[in-house]
């Protein structure tokens, strides 16, 4: 049997993606914010879509910049995960809030998160607005990643070393397995 799912839930069906802490800057103002729509968005070059509400900073600064920085949390931070996605930047320093530290970025100019486990440094090379957020395209200028979490796909070693995945409100997951599938046609 199935059963009807109310509007506010409907997107939930297809969480979970990842979870990214996003970074931002401009001006010497910087921002974290917590952002579950996210989706690969080209191979090559790489690109990724992030859907932003335009009354966050975070969008602010995208938008002036044109850079941000996609970081990927694991529980080790769970709860800032949480907070950086409750607080805005407008209101409150989330750096300081949260203890997040920050990280040299390698080629553009918003901070990377230390305690996270990868991060991909993205320049702007589209935004449009098919509803209430903004999709902003990033192209991928500089991907870096803790080297024994990651060989060719994330390789899910200690719990708390894995990706998070955002269910909907407070509740998050992480994968349990990484699984191979055989298959007749030739691999990627
Ligand atoms: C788990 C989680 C996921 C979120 N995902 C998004 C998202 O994909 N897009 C978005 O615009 N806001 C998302 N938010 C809400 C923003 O993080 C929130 O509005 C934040 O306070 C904005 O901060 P800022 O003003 O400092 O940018 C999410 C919040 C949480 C808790």
């Amino acid at each position: 049997m199935k059963v009807e799912v109310p509007t506010q839930f409907v997107l939930r069906l297809i969480s979970p993606g990842v979870v990214g802490l996003v970074t931002s800057e401009y001006r010497g103002r910087m921002d974290v914010t917590t952002i579950a729509w996210m989706m690969p968005a080209g191979r090559e070059p790489p690109l990724v879509a992030i859907a932003v509400h335009p009354a966050t900073l975070c969008h602010d600064l995208i938008r002036r910049s044109g850079e941000f920085a996609i970081n990927v949390p694991t529980l080790d931070v769970l709860n800032q995960v949480l907070t950086c996605g409750r607080l805005s930047g407008n209101e409150v320093d989330k750096f300081a809030r949260t203890g997040l530290q920050l990280a040299e970025p390698r080629v553009i100019r918003a901070p990377l998160i230390e305690q996270c486990i990868g991060h991909l440094e993205c320049a702007v090379v589209n935004a449009f607005q098919p509803g209430d957020h903004t999709i902003f395209i990033g192209a991928v200028a500089s991907a870096t990643v803790e080297e024994d979490l990651f060989e060719d796909t994330w390789i899910l070693r200690e719990r708390d070393r894995r990706p998070l995945h955002h269910l909907g409100g407070s509740w998050f997951g992480v994968l349990e397995e990484r699984i191979e599938a055989k298959s007749e046609s030739p691999s990627e």
